[in-house]
């Protein structure tokens, strides 16, 4: 992409109603634009980030063996009565009625609606496990929406659903989607921590939420500081195993790391003194099991090998797709604007042209970009005619993880510059040992 070419709407400057970084550099940067309050439209930069976050939760959930659908926003509202929860959701769901005066609604949340599908055409045990997901839009009217995309009304979700014959094979399916959410989160450059969580009414321990640390994170975390230093890292993991599932579930939470729904000072004194931490978390995911209750009031069984027919065992799992971006900012940016993980990153590397029109260099910034391209990354060309301070500040604020600096001068020598966002390092060379320098990097990911 050209930026001459591009829609990047940066602004100067700080707008005054974002309290947090994430929220002033998406709107800096231009990603987002708030339409009302807590509902966003993506601007192109933004858009893009959206979907590589996306692609990455949809490769991770099929690697897992999860099956995507998409199911629609708008619900009736006849599905929410037979589960109980159209009268207990109470002021965060949006109802609509249609022109014949049907009750609907923006679904918040899909289990409903899951069920029904799963309870129209699975009869048999034979047909499990199954789980299925959907990553669509949600509408929850927050009393408080604030921080941008961090706690939006509308917001894009991860949902998936698991299908079991029994609790231990729904226990393995949280085990399964507990794994793959530590190599999604790894995958995009967060460390997100899994934290025993409030189940609610229901009841029992089935549930962690993901924490980012964050001081601007809405939770209040407590925690076992080794814990952060494990990784799950590129191990290879049968997700069919029980065992191997089990195990990483094991490693991951037998550590004290609990929000505060859950903190037990009791049991957090048992944990050496120099290693207790409280801090403040981003909450970007929540696994659960939940059993029978949404199938046994929606009547999904199925017939099971003795001929009994028995409801299925379901557990719900989410992503915050959307708030992820607020998530990853806040975990790497600095006084200059977004650092983006390679894993996200909207474009892989940004060339900047020094001296626009100067025939020499406007041809070295051409070659890169084709080079670029050709190995099957996505530059963004900073061709505009401005000068190099403000082209260097855009940048910066964008965030792209590496640049390519081309000057008349440094042509002369034959070397452009390869500069690192994060640690701002800059070294010369030729320019084809840059391009090969930054395929190498992605390319290893
Ligand atoms: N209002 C929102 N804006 C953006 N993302 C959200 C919002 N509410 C929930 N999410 C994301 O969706 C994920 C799954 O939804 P879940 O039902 O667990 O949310 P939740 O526990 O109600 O979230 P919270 O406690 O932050 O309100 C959450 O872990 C979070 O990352
Ligand atoms: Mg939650």
């Amino acid at each position: 992409m050209r930026l001459s070419r591009y829609f990047l709407p940066v602004l100067k400057e700080t707008p005054a109603e974002a309290q947090i970084v994430s929220h002033r550099l998406m709107l800096r940067a231009g990603m987002i634009k708030q339409s009302s309050a807590g509902i966003y439209s993506w601007l192109p930069l933004g858009y893009k980030v959206l979907r590589n976050i996306e692609q990455i939760v949809h490769e991770e959930q099929q690697r897992a063996g999860h099956v995507p659908v998409l199911m629609p926003t708008l619900q009736s509202a006849d599905l929410w009565r037979e589960s109980g929860r159209y009268e207990d959701y109470g002021e965060e769901m949006l109802r609509i009625q249609d022109r014949h005066g049907r009750d609907m609604l923006y679904g918040p949340t899909n289990e409903e609606m899951i069920t029904d599908i799963f309870r129209s055409y699975v009869n048999s045990y034979k047909d499990l496990p199954l789980t299925l997901y959907q990553i669509q839009w949600k509408f929850r009217d927050e009393r408080r929406p604030r921080f941008g995309v961090m706690r939006g009304r509308e917001f894009l979700m991860k949902d998936g659903y698991n299908f079991d014959l029994t609790k231990e094979d729904a226990m393995h399916a949280y085990n399964r989607h507990l794994v793959s959410y530590l190599r999604t989160y790894e995958r995009m450059g967060l460390q997100a921590i899994p934290m025993r969580a409030d189940s609610g009414p229901i009841g029992g321990d089935d549930t962690h939420e993901f924490l980012v640390l964050a001081e601007t994170g809405e939770s209040e975390v407590f925690y076992d500081s080794q814990i952060t230093d494990l990784k799950f890292g590129d191990r290879e993991i049968d997700y069919d195993s029980v065992e191997q599932c089990q195990a990483v579930l094991e490693e991951f939470t037998s550590r004290y790391a609990r929000t505060d729904e859950t903190h037990d000072e009791a049991v957090f004194n048992e944990v050496p003194e120099e290693r207790r931490r409280s801090a403040r978390g981003i909450e970007v995911g929540q696994i659960f099991y939940f059993g029978t209750k949404y199938s046994e009031a929606m009547g999904a069984t199925v017939i099971n090998d003795k001929q009994e027919q028995i409801p299925v065992h379901m557990g719900s799992h989410g992503i915050g797709v959307s708030r992820l971006l607020g998530a990853i900012i806040e975990a790497s940016h600095d006084d200059k604007g977004i650092i983006w993980p390679e894993g996200v990153t909207p474009f892989h590397c940004g060339i900047v042209n020094l001296k626009q029109g100067d025939e020499e260099a406007d041809a070295a910034c051409d070659s890169l970009y084709q080079q670029l391209t050709n190995a099957g990354l996505d530059p963004l060309y900073d061709d505009r005619k401005e000068r190099a301070g403000a082209k260097f500040a855009t940048m910066d604020l964008i965030g792209l993880p590496w640049r390519i600096t081309v000057g008349p001068r440094g042509l002369k020598n034959g070397v452009v510059e390869l500069t690192c966002r994060k640690t701002g390092e800059s070294e010369e060379m030729a320019p084809e040992a840059a391009v090969a320098k930054v395929v190498e990097i992605y390319k290893s990911l």
